[in-house]
């Protein structure tokens, strides 16, 4: 006797990259099914034909809703949680006046532990199954994390966050302490669950070249980790960082002499780059992730992603949590596709929906595992009502085909269109099914 759950709804998988292949790379059932048995998808396809040919599973119906590969937001920070909103100020100032205080805070395990139950439940009801987060400096942040996540049964990749310089005292570590928390939290969950360990420098500015050396020599010791930081966010910074290391060649050449660059590379904000920082990254297929909402909210600039996907850089997208100004991977969306206009670039939403859920599945080396519905992918789905308020129902109406009818709910839509979330086939958020 199986076990087995059929969900019913229109279903959206991807074949391909749309950014190569088009539209055409999507694939959509407008009444399709995706069959799960012990946590994993075992097949997607025709609601019908699948209902036939597995009668003894328990059936899910969710009628014209449509079923997605959860959410993968691939760089956030849950600890900023609690601040995400606040006001007037760029950068540099944002993060001495409202991060740094916040993340002072995390030297409670208690506190810890409170925000990130807060932050998972809060990406979930989003549709969000899986996030690459930067913890604080303590390694206890990194335990309440991914405690956290292995109570919801998530799969997410973060690390603590490291800093020997241009910090307040009390969020500082030295090379030293960083390679050794790290390598200890490295060695505690890397590969536990469904739970991997990110060597995470924040970025140049906060750590002197001998700790970016020694993570460095952590990720050459651990190879299969990923790596994630912060590249060429705003103008300001990127002096800094030719100031603190007059000897690199760009922002890029900071990590790269250290060790820091890498296939297995996370770059967040990645805007103002140089010509070789750009041919680099595309020749290393390093992840080059896009953070639109923080990317307006914080005044950093506009991502030029047709420029860089055109010349084979791989993108992936994320909230960027709490610069970011907003949870959704929905909203995230829609900025990516304003960012996109101002740019001269119209994305479309099926480009959109990939790099919101394969193409960051993609940039974290997760594909085929997460983001997309596929035979043997994890079971982490999200389902989309394309009707949840009156504005976007009325505009839905007028939709000729799947991409008009998803359209309106990116631009318009928020928790209200995730109607249910499943984590390995489990359902997990409070809406009724
Ligand atoms: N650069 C270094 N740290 C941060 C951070 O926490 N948020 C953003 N947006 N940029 C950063
Ligand atoms: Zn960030």
């Amino acid at each position: 006797m199986t076990d087995d759950t059929l969900l019913l709804g229109q279903t959206l998988a991807f074949d391909g990259d749309p950014f190569v292949q088009g539209p055409g790379a999507a694939r959509h059932s407008a009444r399709g099914g995706v069959l799960i048995r012990d946590g994993r998808i075992a097949a997607v396809g025709d609601a019908a034909e699948l209902r036939a040919t597995h009668p003894q599973a328990r059936v899910i119906d969710h009628g014209d809703a449509l079923l997605s590969a959860g959410f993968v937001d691939a760089h956030a920070h849950y600890p900023q949680t609690a601040i995400i909103a606040s006001w007037g100020k760029r950068l540099i100032d944002w993060l001495n006046s409202y991060t740094f205080p916040e993340e002072a805070r995390f030297s409670d395990p208690d506190y810890a532990a409170q925000i990130a139950g807060r932050y998972l439940d809060l990406i979930l009801s989003n549709g969000t199954t899986t996030v690459a987060s930067y913890c604080t400096i303590h390694p206890a942040s990194v335990d309440a994390f991914f405690t956290a996540a292995q109570a919801r049964g998530m799969r997410v990749a973060a690390g603590k966050t490291c800093m020997d310089r241009n910090a307040p005292d009390t969020l500082r570590d030295s090379a030293q302490s960083a390679y050794d928390d790290s390598r200890a939290l490295l060695a505690r969950w890397h590969g536990i669950d469904r739970l991997s360990y990110v060597i995470t420098p924040r970025f140049s500015p906060t750590s002197t070249p001998e700790q970016l050396q020694a993570l460095g020599a952590l990720w050459a010791e651990h190879p299969d980790c990923l790596m994630q930081t912060h590249l060429s966010e705003q103008l300001d910074e990127v002096a800094w960082v030719k100031s603190l290391y007059p000897q690199a060649r760009d922002y890029l050449d900071t990590y790269e002499a250290h060790g820091l660059l890498g296939a297995r590379g996370l770059y967040g904000h990645a805007i103002h780059l140089d010509p070789r920082e750009r041919d680099r990254l595309a020749e290393l297929g390093a992840g080059l992730i896009h953070c639109p909402t923080s990317n307006t909210f914080i005044g950093s600039g506009l991502f030029d992603m047709a420029g860089l996907v055109g010349q084979g850089c791989r993108v992936g997208l994320a909230t960027d949590t709490g610069g970011g100004s907003s949870f959704s991977m929905l909203r995230t969306m829609a900025a990516a596709y304003e960012i996109g206009q101002l740019r001269g670039t119209a994305l479309h939403p099926a480009q959109l929906w990939w790099l919101a859920t394969a193409g960051s599945a993609r940039t974290l080396h997760m594909a085929g595992q997460i983001g997309n519905l596929v035979p043997g992918a994890e079971a982490d789905i999200a389902v989309i009502d394309l009707a949840s308020t009156p504005a976007i129902a009325q505009r839905a109406a007028r939709a000729d085909d799947l991409w008009g009818a998803l359209f309106p709910t990116i631009m318009m839509g928020d928790d209200r269109a995730v109607v249910a979330t499943y984590v390995a086939g489990r359902p997990v958020s409070a809406a009724p099914i």
